[in-house]
Parts: C-alpha cells; structure tokens; sequence
C-alpha cells in the first residue's frame, strides 16, 4: 500500500519549489495516490501559500492518519460483505426460476407450505417439483440471511465504524426479513403482479446496499475520486437503470411468465411495455457512454473499471433482452435476462458508490507520526 511518507512523495513535494511546491501534476506522476491529496488541497506545497479554509483544516486533521493496512478481520468482513451480494443476486436467479417454472403457488400459504406442514407433502395442487423448486428457494433466504448476520457480527468486531457503514450493515438482515414477509404476501395474494415487482425491486435495493457496504470497507483513498458534475451524471445512471428495471417488472407483470397459470396479469400491451423499456435501456447506454467519454482520461482506474464493465453488460443484457422479445420469450431465456438485470444494477450501484468519497474507519488509520507523514500534511 502506497505510504504519504515514502521517498518518492517527499522527493516530489520537497522544497525546491518555495513558492509554489511542486505541481499537481508533478505530484500524481510521482504518486498518484497523492495526487489526489494535494487535489484536495490536504497537503502541503503548493497549498502552504493559500488560505486553508476551516473545513479543509479539520479534513487535514483526520488526515494526520494515514490508511493502515487492510487486517485479518477487515479482510473477512469484506469477504462476508461479498457474500452477501452474491447472495442476494442468487436468490433473484433462482427466483427467477421459480417463475419461469410456474413453480410460484408450488407452497400456496405462508409461512407454512400448504395451511399445515412448513415443508411440501406428496399429493397437494401443483405437481412435487413445483412445491420443492418454492420451497426451495424460501430455504435459500435462510442463506441469505446468514450472509447479512455474518456482515453485522463482523463488523461489530472491526469498528468503530462510520455511522452509515452501521446503517448499511443493519439494512442487510432486516431488509432479507422484510423480504421473506413480502414474499409471503405475494403468494397470499396470488402471485399479484404488483407485489412480484415489488419483491424483485425490494431485491435490488439490498444488491445496492450489499455493495455500496462492501464499497465503503474498502481500503483506499479518503478523496473525493471524480468531480460533483460526473457524481450527479452518476446519480442520473442509477435514476434511469432503477427505470429500466421497473419497466422491466412491467413488461414481466403483462407478459405470460407470472409464476403460475392462474396469476392475475396487468392490464397492459406487453408490445407498449417493452417498447418503453427498451427506450430506457438506449438512454441507459447513451448517458454511460457520455460518462464513460467524458471521464476517460482523469478518472481513477476503478471509477473507469465499473463504467466499463457497466457498458458491456448492457450491450449484452440488451441484445439477450430483443433476443427474447424475437423468439416470444423463452424462459431460458427469461432467467439469464433476470440475473444479467441483477448483476448489472450491482454494477450501477458500484459506479455511484464508486464516485464519491470514503472515509477512512479508525483501524484503517495509523498515527501519521508512526508513518513518518507529518510533514506533508497541511497543519
Ligand atoms: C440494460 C438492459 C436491460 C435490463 C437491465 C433489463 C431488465 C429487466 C428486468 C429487471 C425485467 C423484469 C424481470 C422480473 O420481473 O423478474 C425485464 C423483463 C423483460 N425484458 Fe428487459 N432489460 C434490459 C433490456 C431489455 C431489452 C433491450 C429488451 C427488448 C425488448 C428487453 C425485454 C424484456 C422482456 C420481454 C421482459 C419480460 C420477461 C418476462 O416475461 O419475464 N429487456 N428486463
């Protein structure tokens, strides 16, 4: 890990320079984990002739700390934190499969499966595998709960923690609880298509906190990576992908996938539907394309990572999308369209998270003094 007090930082911002320090430029060249430092204007140089206003001053003071290196414990919360994405992404696929097998009233009560036992008995409305393939996947909660429990215990044993990595952490369990209600509530009502979408969409809220968490434990730069336009282009990406998926629901609720034969459908042209969310998925593109152009040459590397990666999964996400409209939704299909929708929204929330700045936890800090980093902190 890149440390502020090393020779080739104190080479770059040494004295020579009295009036202005060394350039900016000059300094990311020499260490680009600096750079965006002094762009900060925390460390002395060029900055020691400016008035530091007051905030930047208290800044500087937190920064008296440099990162430590990533712990044993830190490691496995982030590896549980990890968990709990694929988890979560899990269960959208495979209740994707429980759709597209018209396996949604295989158990037609909640909590129990059939009004008395927990688990599927032979000889019920829907043939055996219908009732395991739902129960089955009522099981997997208990997988992704164990992801989101194990996130919280961990973290208890890493803090202190920011307030809003705590929030994020207690999201987890108690969003996978509100899940397994939802879910009840869904087949209660018949597989009503409102409360399917909301089931799916309540699923990408937990993706996005899985990994806006998994994001802030991170070890790195405590910077704000890009600047406030290409953060408010960012926050503009996850408005129109939230729209994409929710067009998405709606194709679903009019389509003929609803989980079961006898499921109440919306009262809309599937044709309209998916015109309307094919359209949001062209301004999708457009404005990560626009982003991407945009931040290509300043952006740091894993801004850049996601938004790229973010670009090829909606090429391929959308070309499976009018593949699947073509040949009259095949439900192979159908459930690769569902994964490829969760794992792309993973991918959206980690280009938001991704542009905005993080700060450094207590045990990621060291005393700068035990770095050796005093004198290239601004006082
Ligand atoms: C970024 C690209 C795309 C994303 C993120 C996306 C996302 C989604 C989502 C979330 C659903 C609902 C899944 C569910 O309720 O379980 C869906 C359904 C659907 N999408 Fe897309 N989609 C994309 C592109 C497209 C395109 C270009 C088309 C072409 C028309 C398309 C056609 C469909 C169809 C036909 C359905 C209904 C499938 C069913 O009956 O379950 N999608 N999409």
């Amino acid at each position: 890990m890149f440390r502020l007090g090393s020779t080739r930082v104190r080479r770059a911002m040494g004295s020579a320079r009295p009036v202005g320090g060394p350039s900016r430029r000059a300094v990311a060249r020499a260490a680009p984990g600096v750079g965006n430092l002094a762009r900060c204007g925390l460390i002395a140089g060029r900055t020691h002739t400016r008035r530091v206003p007051a905030a930047v001053r208290s800044a500087g003071t937190l920064l008296r700390m440099t990162m430590a290196p990533e712990t044993p414990k830190r490691r496995l919360l982030r590896r549980f934190a990890l968990a709990a994405i694929v988890t979560n992404i899990g269960i959208v696929f495979t209740g994707g499969i429980v759709r597209i097998t018209g396996s949604g009233l295989g158990c037609s009560d909640w909590p129990t499966c059939d009004g008395s036992n927990i688990a599927p008995v032979a000889g019920g409305d829907h043939a055996g595998w219908q009732a395991f393939i739902e129960f089955g996947n009522r099981l997997l909660t208990f997988v992704v709960l164990a992801a989101a429990i194990a996130v919280v215990v961990q973290m208890r044993r890493t803090g202190p923690h920011p307030r809003s990595v705590r929030l994020l952490a207690w999201a987890l369990p108690a969003g996978v609880l509100g899940q397994a209600v939802l879910g009840g509530i869904t087949v209660l009502t018949g597989l009503s298509p409102y409360t399917v979408a909301a089931h799916f969409l309540l699923s990408m809220v937990l993706i996005a906190i899985a990994v806006a968490f998994h994001e802030r434990i991170r070890p790195r730069d405590p910077d704000p990576a890009v600047s406030r336009g290409v953060q408010n282009a960012t926050t503009a990406l996850a408005l129109v992908a939230f729209t994409v998926l929710v067009l998405g629901t709606i194709v679903t609720g009019a389509g003929p996938h609803g989980g079961d034969l006898g499921a109440p459908r919306f009262n809309v042209d599937i044709r309209l539907a998916a015109i309307a969310h094919a359209h949001a998925v062209w301004m999708l593109i457009g404005l990560t394309v626009a982003t991407l152009a945009v931040t290509w040459r300043t952006a740091p590397a894993r801004f850049r990572a996601a938004l790229t990666a973010l670009l090829v999964l909606e090429l391929a996400q959308g070309a499976l999308g009018y593949t699947q409209y073509a040949l009259g939704i095949p439900p192979s299909l159908v459930s690769l369209h569902v994964l490829g929708a969760a794992v792309l929204w993973a991918v959206v929330s980690a280009v938001w998270i991704r542009a905005r700045p993080v700060e450094a936890t207590d045990d990621q800090r060291v005393p700068a003094a035990a770095a050796g980093t005093d004198s290239l902190v601004a006082k």
